[in-house]
C-alpha cells in the first residue's frame, strides 16, 4: 500500500480533503471520555503517515475536548499550524459611512478633521453594505460555524435602511449579535425589535452624561436632541423589564454596555457616567481612551487630568461591588501607558505576536476584506466566489502567517489600500481582547511551544 506522510498543514487531510468542515471534525475527534490523541489515532486510516513533527504535536494532545470547546481548540491549532479548520470565531460587518452624529474624536465624521480623504467622495456618504452580499457571507459564516456577527463600521450602523432585516437576518442564522450604535436612532421601533429578536449585546456610545460635556464631543446636538437620548435610553430599559415580566424569565436582552470614551473634555465625569449609566438600566460600562490623530491630541488628557481620572477610578473601584452596573475596564491598560503626546501604547512590543487572523475577520464597506479594525484591506471580493473561499485561501494564509511571525523574522505586507498589516496602530490596537483570547487558548492547550 502507498504511503502517504501528512505535515501539520495537512493535518486533517486523511479525514476532510481540503475542504472546510468543522462539524465533521468535531463528530470524529470531540468526546468527553476519550482523548484528542486516542481518538487522531483511532480514526487515521493506514494509508498515512505522520511527520515527527506532527506526531509529537498529536502526542501532547492528552486532553478530552468536548464538542463545546472543539471549536475553539481548532482555531487555536490553525494558528500552530497555519491552516484554518473552521471559521473565526466572529465576523464584523461595517455597513455604513453614514452618520447622524459629529463626534469631535472620530476619524471620520469630526468636523475637525480636515482630512478624511472619503468624506471628499460624495457617494460615501449614502454607501451601505449590500444586503444580499452580507447574507451570502452570513450563509457561508453559517456553514464555517462563525459565533458572533457584529455591526459596526466607520458610520452609524442603525441607520442603515435594511437595518431591520440584517438583524433578523442574523438572528434567524442563530449567530450572537452585537452591534455599536451613538443611540440617537434607537426609537422605540428600534428598541422593541432589539428586545423581541433578543438581540446580544448593544453598545451605545455616549462619551458624557451632562448636556455641557455632552455638547462640547457634539457640537451639532441641542438640549432636546440630548433629553431624546436619555428617552431612549429610558425607552429600551422599560422595554426589557416587559420582556421579562412578559416571558416570566430573569433576564432580558440585549445585554447594554454604556461606553464612553474619555477625552479633555468629559474626564471630570468619569464617576457620574457609571451613577447614570445604573440609572438607566445599562449592564455594564466601558471606559475608553481618546484614540488622538492629529488633529484631536487636544482632546487628550495632560497629566493632572489623567491624575484626576486614576483617583475618580480609585474610588470606583471601592464602590463597584455594590453598583448594579458593572465597570468592565478601568482603562488602566491605556491610561498606565500614556505618553505626554496623547498616544497611548505598549501593547504590541517586539515579542508579540498578533493571532486575530484566527478569529477575528473584517468585511469592509467596499465588501472587500480587512484584516483587523486597522483598515488593513488584505482581499477583495472580486477576486473570490465567495467569503469561504476567501477565508481558506492562500492570500488570507500568508497575511495570517505575517501577523504572527512579524516579530519572528517575516517580511510586513502592504494591503491592496497601501495601509501595512503590522504598524503603529498595533500599539494601541482595538482587538486586544480577541488576540489575548488566542494567546490563552493556545497556552491552555499546551500548544505555545509549537510555534
Ligand atoms: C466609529 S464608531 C461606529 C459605531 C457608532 N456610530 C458608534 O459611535 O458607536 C465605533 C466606536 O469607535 C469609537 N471611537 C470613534 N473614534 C474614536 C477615537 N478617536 N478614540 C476612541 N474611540 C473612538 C466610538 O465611540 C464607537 O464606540
Ligand atoms: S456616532 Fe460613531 S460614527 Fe458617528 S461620529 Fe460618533 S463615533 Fe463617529
Amino acid at each position: 500500500m502507498k504511503q502517504e506522510k501528512i505535515n501539520r498543514n495537512s493535518i486533517f487531510t486523511p479525514f476532510i480533503d481540503k475542504e472546510i468542515k468543522p462539524q465533521k471534525l468535531i463528530e470524529l475527534f470531540s468526546s468527553d471520555n476519550e482523548t484528542f490523541c486516542d481518538l487522531y489515532f483511532k480514526h487515521l486510516p493506514n494509508e498515512y503517515t505522520l511527520t515527527k513533527d506532527l506526531s509529537k504535536l498529536i502526542k501532547s494532545q492528552s486532553k478530552c475536548i468536548s464538542n463545546c470547546d472543539f471549536p475553539d481548540f481548532l482555531r487555536a491549532l490553525g494558528a500552530i499550524c497555519l491552516n484554518v479548520f473552521i471559521g473565526p470565531k466572529r465576523i464584523l460587518f461595517d455597513i455604513t459611512y453614514s452618520c447622524n452624529l459629529d463626534c469631535l474624536y472620530c476619524r471620520r465624521h469630526s468636523p475637525i478633521n480636515p482630512g478624511d480623504e472619503e468624506k471628499l467622495i460624495p457617494e460615501r456618504a449614502h454607501d451601505f453594505f449590500p444586503y444580499d452580499e452580507l447574507v451570502q457571507v452570513l450563509d457561508d459564516a453559517q456553514d464555517m460555524m462563525v459565533e458572533e456577527v457584529l455591526l459596526v463600521g466607520g458610520g452609524e450602523p442603525s441607520i442603515h435602511p435594511q437595518f431591520f432585516d440584517i438583524v433578523k437576518a442574523v438572528k434567524v442564522r442563530g449567530f450572537l449579535l452585537s452591534f455599536s450604535t451613538n443611540g440617537l436612532s434607537m426609537t422605540s421601533k428600534l428598541a422593541d425589535l432589539i428586545v423581541n429578536e433578543q438581540v446580544d449585546n448593544v453598545t451605545v456610545s455616549v462619551s458624557g452624561v451632562s448636556f455641557e460635556s455632552y455638547k462640547k464631543t457634539h457640537p451639532s446636538m441641542s438640549q432636546k436632541g440630548f433629553d431624546r437620548l436619555f428617552n431612549n435610553f429610558e425607552y429600551l430599559h422599560s422595554k426589557r423589564r416587559k420582556y421579562i415580566a412578559e416571558h416570566k424569565v430573569e433576564y432580558s436582552k440585549p445585554f447594554c454596555i454604556f461606553l464612553h470614551v474619555i477625552t479633555s473634555d468629559n474626564y471630570h465625569e468619569v464617576i457620574d457616567m457609571a451613577l447614570i449609566g445604573q440609572e438607566y438600566g445599562f449592564d455594564t460600562i466601558w471606559y475608553k481612551l481618546v484614540h488622538p490623530s492629529e488633529w484631536s491630541r487636544h482632546l487628550c488628557l495632560n497629566e493632572e487630568q489623567a491624575a484626576q481620572v486614576k483617583e475618580d477610578f480609585k474610588y470606583l473601584k471601592t464602590v463597584a461591588p455594590k453598583l448594579k452596573i458593572k465597570i468592565d475596564d478601568y482603562m488602566d491598560h491605556e491610561i498606565d501607558n500614556l505618553e505626554p503626546s496623547g498616544d497611548w501604547s505598549g501593547y504590541f512590543h517586539d515579542e508579540k505576536r498578533c493571532f486575530v487572523g484566527w478569529n477575528f475577520s473584517y468585511v469592509d464597506l467596499s465588501t472587500d476584506y480587512s484584516f483587523c479594525c486597522g483598515d488593513r484591506i488584505i482581499g477583495q471580493s472580486k477576486s473570490y466566489d465567495n467569503y469561504k473561499q476567501f477565508w481558506t485561501s492562500d492570500e488570507y494564509k500568508k497575511v495570517r502567517k505575517c501577523g504572527r511571525d512579524i516579530n519572528y523574522g517575516e517580511k510586513n505586507i502592504v494591503g491592496y489600500n497601501g495601509v501595512s498589516l503590522i504598524d503603529d496602530f498595533c500599539k494601541s490596537c482595538d482587538n486586544t481582547n480577541f488576540n489575548e483570547e488566542m494567546e490563552d487558548l493556545i497556552h491552555d492547550y499546551g500548544l505555545s511551544k509549537f510555534l
